[in-house]
């Protein structure tokens, strides 16, 4: 079945997943011949997923997704409370992880491997959420939940501002969304890799 919700779901695992991946390519490349270039870029990135994962796609599961499936399949308990468990602690790390950012721009490179390994346990820690939301939520929802919750979720879904996904020119997030498409490496923008 092809439910709205669900490929904006897939939309918006897709773009975060580019996203990280664009950071941890941006972070190896490091500063090179340009610093400031280099940190603002980086500090965009995350303030991304800041701003849109973070306070739009993450309410959302947890409001419309995980309900229901939990209640057709309370099988899937453990694993949903973990979930809701890396929402809730998600939101500290990426800010975490940009104040880090912030410690080896202004207080210099000693600053640079506490970063460097926080970034890499972030990226771990968010790919194997996105994963298990991939292999067994979102496989089970499709089996198990019935029109009506169908139609709740669609209409949350579909009521998003992501400029990633809606490309809005008139988006008060377009000079992130234009930072990051040109100066970002590849798969998220059209920097040098
Ligand atoms: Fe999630
Ligand atoms: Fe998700």
């Amino acid at each position: 079945m092809n439910h709205k919700s669900i490929q904006i779901i897939n939309q918006e695992h897709a773009t975060i997943s580019a996203m990280l991946y664009s950071i941890e390519m941006m972070e190896r490349r490091g500063p090179k011949g340009n610093r400031p270039l280099f940190f603002e870029v980086l500090r965009a990135m995350l303030f991304y997923i800041d701003e849109f994962p973070e306070k739009q796609h993450h309410p959302k599961e947890n409001l419309y997704l995980f309900p229901p499936v939990l209640k057709k399949a309370p099988e899937l308990r453990e694993t949903i409370e973990q979930l809701e468990l890396d929402h809730k602690v998600g939101e500290y790390r990426i800010r975490e992880l940009q104040h880090l950012l912030l410690r080896w721009e202004i207080l210099g490179d000693d600053c640079e491997a506490e970063f460097r390994s926080a970034a890499k346990k972030y990226y771990d820690f968010y790919l194997h959420h996105l994963q298990l939301e991939n292999s067994l939520i979102i496989p089970k929802a499709l089996k198990v939940l019935d029109d009506e919750e169908w139609s709740l979720m669609d209409e949350a879904f579909e009521d998003n501002s992501d400029p990633w996904l809606s490309h809005s020119v008139d988006s008060v997030y377009q000079n992130l969304f234009s930072k990051i498409t040109n100066h970002a490496p590849a798969p998220i923008g059209l920097g040098d890799s």
